[in-house]
């Protein structure tokens, strides 16, 4: 038995169980030593590096899940899209015109980063907690598409260009759901035990933006996989105004980041399972403070299931041992008696 999937499935689990995002990255020195020898999309199209890669975190600490080593980016070399990673993702064409968006190809499930399967298979023959497989939302791979990764105040680029060419940006939406949708059910096929979707940039729109043009596309890729044994997280970045517009999205889990105390995501989504939200920055220096404020977060998750994570991905400056430190404070945490 799982105390991931038990969270996830709704219960209100004695521990919270923990996971973390970007856990098999760049503050791992292991990690590190790989990328002396791999370039990152290598690493990611390697079933074996990735495998591994995705194990890494699992060997130093107690953690309740793994996720698969790859990147949102992954799906949209097989469009026909040119990626290259500084460290961040950038697009070398970006998508402009409605050509531009007719040139993008849906190569459906099989075309569509098929050596994903096989790094989910390796991971599950050698790991003995859920994985979480993962993709990125339709509006957060668009803005990559055509701001070529610039992220400046809150990708007016991309905002501009909605506005500018609505019927370029639906048909764009709907190849990269159509895309996603084919992604995910590869790695729900192949094993992956609950999935993520990151909408890292959907805090950038107005609700009356983000119902329009992040929404429809974001359910149909969660409606789209309706295996009721694998649960499904839908988390967006900054995005406290939009949260009462999650409501009805079909997502077992709801992850919150920093900015939002769980306490308010509970009351906009009473009964759903949160995830989070532990601000990374915490975790870089001041270890002495850091078992308060982790504990602050549990506390802030009581009144329904929780599942403790960070509220971004950690950053590359963590020192490990304070990983170990958080780990062991959410583990000393009983939900049960806190409650009482
Ligand atoms: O450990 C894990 O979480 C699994 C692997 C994973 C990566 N990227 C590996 C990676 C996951 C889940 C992602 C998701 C991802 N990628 C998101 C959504 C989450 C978020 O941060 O909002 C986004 C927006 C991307 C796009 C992306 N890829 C960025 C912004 C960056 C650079 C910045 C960073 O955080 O490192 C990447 C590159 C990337 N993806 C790295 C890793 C480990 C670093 C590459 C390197 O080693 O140089």
């Amino acid at each position: 038995m799982s105390i991931f999937l038990d969270a996830a499935a709704g219960k209100d689990t004695r521990r919270a169980p923990i996971w973390i995002m970007r856990q098999a990255g760049r503050y791992l020195p292991e990690y590190n030593a790989l990328k002396e020898r791999y370039g990152f999309w290598e690493m990611c199209r390697d079933p074996e590096v990735a495998a591994e890669i995705t194990m890494l975190p699992l060997r130093r600490f107690s953690l309740d899940a793994a996720i698969l080593f790859s990147d949102i980016m992954t799906p949209l070399a097989d469009m026909g899209v040119e990626i290259e990673f500084a460290p961040g993702p950038v697009v070398t064409r970006p998508v402009r015109t409605l050509a531009d968006v007719r040139r993008l190809r849906v190569p459906g499930p099989e075309g569509t980063a098929p050596f994903v399967a096989d790094a989910v298979r390796a991971v599950r023959e050698r790991c003995h907690v859920p994985l979480i497989g993962f993709a990125g939302a339709p509006l957060t791979l668009a803005t990559y598409l055509v701001d070529a990764g610039g992220a400046a105040d809150g990708h007016a680029g991309f905002r501009v260009w909605l506005h500018a060419q609505p019927e370029a940006a639906r048909l764009l939406l709907d190849r990269l759901t159509d895309v996603t949708i084919d992604y995910l059910r590869t790695q729900i096929a192949a094993g992956v035990q609950a999935v993520q979707l990151f909408d890292s940039w959907a805090g950038s729109h107005e609700p009356a933006v983000y119902a329009e043009f992040g929404l429809p596309y974001t359910r149909r890729v969660l409606a789209a996989l309706d295996d009721p044994a694998v649960p499904r997280v839908h988390f967006a970045v900054g995005a406290h105004h939009l949260l009462g517009l999650f409501a009805d999205l079909p997502a077992e889990v709801v992850g919150v980041d920093w900015r939002t105390p769980l306490s308010a995501a509970r009351r906009a989504l009473p009964g759903r399972t949160l995830q989070g939200n532990l601000d990374p920055a915490v975790l870089v220096h001041r270890p002495e403070a850091l078992a308060e404020r982790a504990r602050a977060v549990l506390r802030e998750g009581l009144g329904g299931p929780h599942i403790f994570n960070l509220g971004h991905g950690i950053r590359p400056d963590t020192p490990v041992g304070h990983v170990q430190r958080v780990i062991e404070t959410v583990h000393g945490f009983d939900r049960h008696a806190e409650a009482d």
